[in-house]
Formats: C-alpha cells, structure tokens, sequence
C-alpha cells in the first residue's frame, strides 16, 4: 500500500476526523460545535459553531510568527515594466488600511463588494480586505463585458465596486471605467460607491459623489482589525458559466475553505511554507483565488502575481524568466499556456537562458491535458508535470498525482486518481455507477469534503436541481469521463454545453442567448470546435428571419462583435456562419453534439431521430467555407 492509499482510505472512512486533524493548522477563534454538519441534507456544512478570520490567518498570523519581512507577494508586470516585492507585513498594513477604506464607508460583514480589477496587487488587497471585515467579495474576470458584469451586480447586490481605470494587454489599454460605467448603467441595484485604481497607464473620469480615488482614500483611513465571523460565512461569490446566460454564483465558506487549502499545499503540491509558488492564471478565475491568493497565503508561502502572458511579452521564454528570477518552486497553469510557448519555441531554446535548477514541479488544469502537451514539458522541463482536475465549483483538485503525499506513475491523458477527501464514481446511461472502463456522467459522492461550494449564492433549489437531483447522494460534475483498473480517473468531455476556450469557461448557450437577440437572426447554435492552441473554440450558426434581404457577411459581422460587447474578448467568438435550418430532432431539439461532431470532421452516426437528415449535408457545408469539417 502506498501512503497516498492509507491517506486516501482514512479520509474516506473517516472523514471527520481526517479534517478535524486539519483544522489544527488553521487559526480559531472559537472551535466548531460539529466538525461535518448533516442536518441539512443534501446541503452540508463544515465546521459549524466555529468562528475565525480568514484575513488573519493569511496575513497577520504569519507576521506574529516570525514572516514580517518574507515577501507574500511578487508583482511581476511585463506589460508594464513593473516588479515589486511585498512582504507580509507590508501587505498585512495596506490590507489592514484598505479594510478601513471599506468600514469608513459603512460596509461590514455580510455585505457585498465587487471587484472589477486587472492584474495588480490592490486586487489582492482588495480581496483580503473584505474577508479581514467579514465582507463577501465577489471578483469579476477583467476580459467580460459591461453586460456580464451589470448581470452579477444584480445577482451579487454589492453595496460598493472595487475597480481600476485600465488593464493592459499586449498592444492595447483595456479602459475598465467605461465598462464598469456602463455595467451600472445597466444593472437595476447601483451600488452606493465606487473605488477605482487611478493606474498611471490611463486614469478615468471619476463620477462625483459616486466614485473614490484608491490613493486619496487610503491615504486618510485608519488600519483596522480582522472581524472575526463564522466558519460557515460566506468568504466570497464567484460567477462561472452555466447553461444559460444567467451565470452560478459559487459561493466559498470561510472555515472549510482555510483548512482544505491549507492542506492542499502540501499534500498536493508538495510545496513548505517559505518557497515561492506561482499560479499562471487570472485572480478572475478560480485558479486565482484559490492559488495565487488565499492557499499560499493561508500556507505561508510567497505567491507571484504575473501581469503578462506566455507568449509575446515580450517572448515565449517569460515563463521560464519568472521562474528563475523569483525562484519557484511550483507553478500551476493551463495547457493551452504551454501550447502557446510549444508553438512558437518548438525546440524550447528559451529554457536553457534561464536558471530552472530551484523548480521541481509543474501542475496543469484548467482544461483536458493532450498527451503532446504533457510530454512536452515534461521532456522540456525535466520535473515532474502533474495534470489534475477541478471546477470553480469544487475549489481545489477532485483528482491528482498528490506529490505530497508519494508520487504515483504518471498515465498521460488521466488526472491521476481521487485526491483524499473525494468519492468519485462514473454513473452509467440509468444513473447506475459503472464498472472500470465505462465512460459516463462523472459524480462525487456527498457530502464534499470542505473547501467546496455550499451551494450556489440565493439559490439553493438551482443548486439541487443542477447538481444533486440527477443522482441522488452525489454531486454532479457536468464532466464525463472513465476510471481505469488502476483507479486513474480520465476526464474527456463536458456533458452540459459549457466549452472550454483557452481554459476560460463558456457557456455556448449564453453566447447564443447574445445571437439571438441579432435583429435578423431567427435562431442560432453554438458549438465547441476543437482548436490546437486554445481547446475549443466557438463557431456559430444562423438562421435568418424570412424576408431579410442583406449580405450574410454583414450580418455575420455583426454578430461577431454583438458576442465580444456583450460577453467580452475572452469568448473569442470570431466565425459563423448563415444556414437555412438547424438539424434538429423531432420533437425540436438542436442536434449541437452531431453538429460539433462534423465541425472536427470526426465520424459521425445521423441519429435516428432526426427530422430532416438533409439539414447535416448544409451543417458541414457551412462549417467548411468557415474551414472546419474537413
Ligand atoms: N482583460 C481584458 N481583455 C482580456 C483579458 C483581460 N483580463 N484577458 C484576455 N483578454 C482578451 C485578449 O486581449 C484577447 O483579445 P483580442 O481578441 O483583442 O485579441 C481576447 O480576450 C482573448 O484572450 P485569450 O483567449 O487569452 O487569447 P490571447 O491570444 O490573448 O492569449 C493564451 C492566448 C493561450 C496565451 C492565453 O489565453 C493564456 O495565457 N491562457 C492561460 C489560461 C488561463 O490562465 N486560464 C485560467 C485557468 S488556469
Ligand atoms: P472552471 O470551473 O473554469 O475551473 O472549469 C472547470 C471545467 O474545466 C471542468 O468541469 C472540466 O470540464 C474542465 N477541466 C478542468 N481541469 C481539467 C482537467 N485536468 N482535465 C480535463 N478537464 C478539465
């Protein structure tokens, strides 16, 4: 048996105990009633009767112990010219001023605050100050557009907007005031102020009597302490894609989430307190709060946070320039980074200007690791490469290679097995859980260990019906996938028609949402294709409404830039298509899974409920002239 089958086995057959003896190294300021409470089933809580600050625990209890002056933070901004070092006690002081900002502004525990930021440290600070005062933050991905920003102030109803004036991308300022203007202008709750980050790049206009400068207002408020709040209070609200346009807030506790994170720095990453760990990915996504924010913070560790990307600022040797320069150990990223770096540095020549001798792992996920990629790095890199997989929803890795806790031998195309604390099981066409070998609907048993969602914001009866009612005592992933003799887990497809664009996830529905309200557009489907270096990519087709007279190009056009106003660059919408009808069964249902089948030119079998067959003959023709389907 190995130490990961021991470990594994305890926290399955007792898992109360297992994170009870992981609570130990977390903060309490008072310890829980229950460590696992069942007394709403199906929707389960951790550490109930417990209170602690999580603001504490990741600041200031590091710099009681002997951390002050170990840098928590490293800046590193290619696009601007930028570095900077922040110790802990330096983040400690600004996060404990910027919480004043917020209290002086009357906002206290259990209130809501966007955060509508660019890759700068006050994004950090900011988070940190709202869990130092018990507020719940919500994050908003800096490449949405105003739409899907005034969509989850209405949901999250914040009292105040956190925001800078720009982010930078390579070659172009991206100006957030106008967007985070507009987002107000749109939502119906207007929240009672803003606070934006004058960024010397480009400042924006401030509204009178609404908006606040960062530095003037930081400059006059008094540090304040952390506010101690339950275990199972909301930390923070984070929107991710569902089936339709309206997107799930996530929602993340405070107790579960400090101990489970806590926990998987080592066990997972394998990473001590002190060393340098790096997360590649944006404080938008769930990678970013869960691992450039709150674990290494939470562990001790110093986080980098990189304002770039992996090609082209300025090449595709910034990765490894990052690595050797702030010394990490272990970095976290999405195959599509590495995809990119391949395609423009084949041989990896950049590597060998850098100084890697400190870095020994690599972990990728975000979106399904090909084989190609995985070897790659690993023959590049020389140090174990470590595909595992997880959601916003969960938080941290359902299935890993757990290098803390005895390395297992890597299988390419699996994320390894079960991390301790996850049962998971592939469910058969009747819900039945199948035998090794069968791909299915991939479900983890109830309740999740702690650290996962407790439900989704407002809305638990969306979050049974979504998650927990197709198979009852477990949670459903939306993932579909087999598990081998071995126990690897293999994660191959979504079962819902999110789609996975240079690890962002989309919804292909609320994309089509947007299409449809083109004025000439009767109705339209979305669809995956696969991409060599972002995944997939969505394509899309059209049907007009009779009687429109105008050139399919334009109106193709204008659809393209309808998705990139209302849903944002990310959703890299560029091609669709004009058809005269959508293949569809016979009770009226759009056969996207046969249509994305003749987009990658995979084989196909013409369902038998199909209503018109001669509908796929048009489906490939238009996905050739948008050359697919070949
Ligand atoms: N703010 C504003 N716009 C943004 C943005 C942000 N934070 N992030 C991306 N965008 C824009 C990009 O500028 C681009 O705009 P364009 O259409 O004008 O070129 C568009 O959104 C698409 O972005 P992206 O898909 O990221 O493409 P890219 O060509 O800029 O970069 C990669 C491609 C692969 C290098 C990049 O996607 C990457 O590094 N991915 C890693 C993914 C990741 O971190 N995932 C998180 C989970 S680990
Ligand atoms: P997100 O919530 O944005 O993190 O996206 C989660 C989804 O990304 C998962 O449900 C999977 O579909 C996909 N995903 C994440 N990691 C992996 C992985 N290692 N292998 C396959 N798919 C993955």
């Amino acid at each position: 048996m190995t130490q990961y089958d021991g470990i594994y086995r305890q926290s399955i057959e007792d898992p109360e105990n297992f994170w009870a003896a992981a609570a130990e190294n977390i903060h309490w300021e008072r310890r829980w009633d229950r460590v696992l409470d069942r007394r709403n089933d199906p929707l389960f809580r951790w550490f109930s009767g417990a209170r602690l600050n999580t603001c504490f625990n990741a600041l200031d209890r590091h710099v009681d112990a002997g951390r002050a002056e170990q840098p928590a933070l490293i800046y590193d901004s290619p696009v601007t010219g930028t570095q900077r070092s922040i110790s802990y006690r330096a983040l400690r002081d600004e996060t404990a001023r910027f919480a004043g900002v917020l209290a002086s502004r009357g906002i206290a525990r259990g209130d809501r605050v966007i955060i509508y930021m660019p890759m700068v440290p006050e994004a950090i600070v900011a988070m940190l100050a709202c869990a130092r005062i018990g507020a719940v933050h919500s994050v908003v991905f800096g490449g949405f557009a105003a739409n899907e920003l005034a969509t989850r102030i209405d949901d999250a109803r914040p009292v105040a907007i956190v925001s800078a004036s720009c982010g930078i991308e390579p070659g172009r300022i991206v100006a957030y005031k106008p967007l985070l203007d507009r987002a107000i202008d749109i939502a119906s709750h207007k929240p009672d102020c803003c606070i934006v980050l004058q960024r010397e790049q480009q400042t924006a206009e401030l509204v009178r009597g609404r908006d606040i400068d960062w530095h003037d207002a930081l400059e006059k408020a008094d540090a304040v302490d952390c506010v101690t709040v339950d275990a199972t209070d909301p930390l923070y609200i984070l929107y991710t894609s569902g089936t339709t346009g309206q997107p799930k807030g996530i929602v993340r506790d405070n107790g579960g989430h400090a101990v489970a994170l806590y926990w998987t720095m080592r066990d997972i990453y394998g990473v001590e307190p002190g060393e340098v760990f790096w997360a590649a990915s944006d404080i938008g996504w769930i990678v970013g709060h869960s691992y450039i924010v709150y674990a290494p913070l939470l562990h001790g560790n110093t986080t980098v946070l990189y304002e770039g990307k992996p090609v082209g600022t300025p090449d595709a040797g910034a990765f490894w320039r990052v690595i050797s320069e702030h010394k990490v150990a272990c970095m976290f990223t999405a195959p599509t980074a590495f995809r990119a770096i391949r395609q423009q540095d084949p041989d990896g020549e950049l590597i060998d200007r850098y100084n890697l001798s400190g870095f020994r792992s690599l972990f990728l996920a975000g979106e399904r690791c090909d084989s190609n990629t995985l070897h790659w790095a690993e023959e590049k890199l020389q140090v174990p490469v470590i595909d595992h997989w997880w959601q916003t929803e969960t938080g941290w890795a359902i299935a890993a290679n757990c290098l803390g806790i005895g390395k297992l031998p890597v299988k390419a195309g699996s994320a390894t097995r079960a991390v301790p604390g996850w049962g998971v099981t592939i469910m058969d066409a009747d819900g039945t859980p199948a035998g090794s070998g069968t791909v299915g609907a991939i479900a983890c048993t109830l309740p999740l260990p702690p650290g996962t969602l407790p439900g989704y914001w407002q809305a638990d009866e969306r979050y049974k019906a979504t998650c927990l009612s197709r198979f009852p005592g477990y949670y459903e992933t939306g993932d579909a996938g087999y598990i081998d003799a071995d126990n690897y887990i293999y994660v191959m497809a979504r079962t819902d028609d999110i789609i996975n664009v240079a690890g962002h996830r989309l919804s292909t529905g609320a994309i089509e949402e947007v299409l449809a309200a083109h004025p000439d557009v009767a109705e339209c489907a979305v669809v995956g294709v696969s991409d060599d270096l972002k995944g997939q990519l969505p394509v899309g087709l059209l049907v007009l409404k009779s009687g429109v007279k105008r050139q399919h190009a334009d109106i193709v056009a204008e659809s393209v830039q309808l998705v990139r106003d209302r849903v944002g660059p990310v959703a890299v919408f560029k091609k669709a298509a004009v058809v005269t009808r959508l293949p569809k069964t016979r009770s009226g249902k759009i056969l996207r899974g046969t249509m994305r089948k003749i987009a990658d030119g995979d084989e196909f079998q013409t369902p038998a409920t199909i209503e018109d067959a001669t509908t796929l003959d048009e489906v490939g023709a238009a996905f050739r002239t948008l050359g697919y389907a070949s």
